[in-house]
């Protein structure tokens, strides 16, 4: 068996034998279901986003809601599809309400996350969001400053390139970040064109520090159980910014 081939099956264990049956937090207990992940196992480029909500939980599967559905336009516009990449969450579970991610619930749950990298070894991993980025880069920088920026980081010991993205949610609720998005979109193909493969220019450091708590600055709550009528985007989380 191939080396990539032994790690695709190591994932599909690790998820089907950690994640999927996790109860490592308080958010086990209101989940409908795991949010594990989805798409390509031995993918090249993955994304990471914030957190299941509704449609997610629902589902089983990653940004099947509106931000979902943008993503899959975003994708399309560089020529992919959700099954040529690998989506998965900061947070495996939907936080009640699709509140933010609390700081304890990230701490829990980063060890899958952090696993997902180290097995899967995509040579791109796109943030989607403060929450993903700030987890990753293990920096305080906000996704304003730092998205269309790729920074070469260590996981799992191996380089990679993180690309921090604004959240297509973000894109939903303020329609002139769509452009900037688009924009930070194009430079996809490139980035992967030129990555390594291990993960493309990894700088000469450590493994990146214990990653910190994201703590994104506060935004407009979103607290409902469900989708409420004539909301663009009812289940998403809105620490975007
Ligand atoms: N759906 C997800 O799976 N993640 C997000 O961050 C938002 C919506």
């Amino acid at each position: 068996m191939s080396d990539r081939a032994a790690r695709v099956a190591e994932l599909e264990a690790y998820h089907r034998d950690e994640v999927a049956v996790c109860t490592r937090c308080p958010l086990s207990e209101g989940r409908t279901q795991v949010v594990v992940g989805s798409g390509d196992l031995s993918a090249d480029l993955m994304f990471v986003g914030e957190a299941p909500g509704y449609h997610e939980d629902a589902q089983g599967i990653p940004f099947v809601g509106a931000s979902g559905k943008l993503l899959g336009t975003l994708l399309e516009g560089i020529g992919l599809t959700r099954d040529d990449v690998f989506v998965a969450n900061v947070l495996k579970c939907r936080p009640p309400g699709n509140r933010d991610p609390q700081p304890a619930e990230i701490r829990e749950c980063e060890p899958h996350l952090f696993r997902q990298v180290a097995l899967l070894r995509p040579r791109l991993i796109c943030t989607l969001g403060n929450f993903a980025t700030k987890l990753l880069s293990g920096r305080p920088d906000g996704i304003s400053r730092v998205h269309g920026h790729e920074l070469p980081i260590r996981i799992g010991g191996h380089a990679t390139l993180l690309y921090p993205l604004y959240h297509p949610a973000a894109a939903l609720y303020t329609r002139s970040m769509l452009s900037t998005l688009e924009a930070d979109f194009a430079r996809i193909p490139g980035l992967l064109a030129g990555a390594a493969p291990d993960g493309g220019p990894a700088p000469a450091r450590a493994e990146p520090p214990a990653p910190p708590v994201a703590v994104a600055p506060a935004a407009p709550a979103d607290a409902t159980a469900g989708p409420p009528p004539g909301r663009v985007e009812s289940d998403e989380q809105l620490g975007l910014f």
